[in-house]
């Protein structure tokens, strides 16, 4: 059988065939850059297997589940699987996996990166000397030594995990709120997630986007946060409200926040995010290495292949069992 591989993310068709083991004769349909849903649709409707779109762009909503006719797995393109109604697939049958921890490394070095910008002003004093004649006193730069810190973890999986083992090194208090009971890591602190937003000098949000997290740290736990705080998001933007975000901000409340990720992507050119000197920023970059990428390609290339041998494969996330 040929098997037909729908690919939502800007792989080339080159790619999608490199993923898939010679052995399995395969028909590639790509779908043009985003906005295109009718493409989506009309791409998936009989495609045995579907590549998710890397971009969080393309989404693989009911509608486009609901025309799926042979579909035995959509596979992430990244971590995240918050562009595909993971409840609904998991209704109709279909098999959702995602990319688990293939860049946890390199989030967790952006997060430190960001960190570390925003402790010492590094963005900021980096800025200032590329203007002419730039030189400020040590006294206006003056930061805190990481290890000062306490650092507090929203979600200690495969990326808050890393950043917990980076940050044993720089001997910062560690805390995490984490529903699941088995995330745990040696010296870390486990503490709710309130006593956290109103403990840590730093904290950092590390969890997946979904119905419970959405709006997750908002107006309230913006105010619960020491005054002086550093926040920080490489996770999904929704997480955040980014208005209180602003607002908090604004007041001077927090000193600063470092941001990988957006309400709205890419950032708005007059987001009031972007006027900030305390506000370290990145294009939704953070997980984005050389080495992550070939993890990747190695996980999805995985999954279609374990799939087309009549295998199960790694990483479900929506529990369903894949059709042999
Ligand atoms: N910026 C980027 O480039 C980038 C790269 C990779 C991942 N991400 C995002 O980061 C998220 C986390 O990545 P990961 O690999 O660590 O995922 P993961 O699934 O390994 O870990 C997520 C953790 O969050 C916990 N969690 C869920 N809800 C929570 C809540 N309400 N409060 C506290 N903890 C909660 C889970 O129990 C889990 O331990 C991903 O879902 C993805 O959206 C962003």
């Amino acid at each position: 059988m040929t098997a037909r591989v729908a690919c939502l993310s800007p792989f080339s068709e080159q790619t999608v065939r490199d993923l898939v083991d010679s052995r399995h004769p395969v028909e590639v349909v790509l779908v043009p850059d985003p906005p295109a849903q009718e493409a989506v649709l009309e791409a998936t409707h009989l495609a045995h297997l579907v590549i998710a779109d890397q971009r969080h762009k393309h989404r693989i909503d009911r509608r486009v589940l609901e025309n799926m006719r042979n579909c035995l797995l959509i596979q992430a393109a990244s971590v995240g699987f918050d562009t595909v109604d993971h409840r609904a697939a998991a209704e109709l049958g279909i098999p959702v996996a995602n990319c688990a921890g293939y860049n946890r490394e390199a989030v967790a070095d952006w997060t430190v990166l960001a960190m570390l910008a925003l402790v010492r002003r590094g963005g900021w004093a980096d800025r200032q000397m590329r203007q002419e004649g730039g030189w400020w006193s040590q006294q206006e730069l003056l930061g805190h030594e990481l290890g000062s810190l306490s650092v507090g973890i929203i979600g200690l999986g495969n990326v808050g995990g890393t950043v917990a083992r980076r940050l044993t090194g720089f001997g910062s208090r560690i805390l995490y709120a984490d529903p699941d009971p088995s995330r745990e890591f040696p010296g870390a602190e486990r503490i709710d997630l309130d006593e956290l937003l109103g403990t840590a000098d730093v904290v950092t949000v590390h969890v997946p986007l979904d119905v419970e997290t959405r709006g997750l740290i908002g107006r309230e736990a913006f105010a619960r946060m020491k005054p002086g705080a550093i926040f920080i998001n490489a996770s999904r933007g929704p997480v955040v409200d980014e208005a209180a975000l602003v607002h908090a901000l604004d007041l001077g409340h927090l000193a600063g926040a470092g941001l990988d990720v957006f309400e709205t992507e890419p950032l708005a050119a007059d987001s009031p995010l972007r006027k900030f000197d305390r506000v370290f920023l990145s294009p939704h970059f953070a997980g984005t290495t050389v080495e992550a990428r070939q993890r990747l390609r190695e996980m999805i290339a995985t999954n279609l292949n374990r799939v087309l041998d009549g295998e199960a494969p790694f990483n479900i996330v929506n529990q369903v069992a894949v059709r042999s």
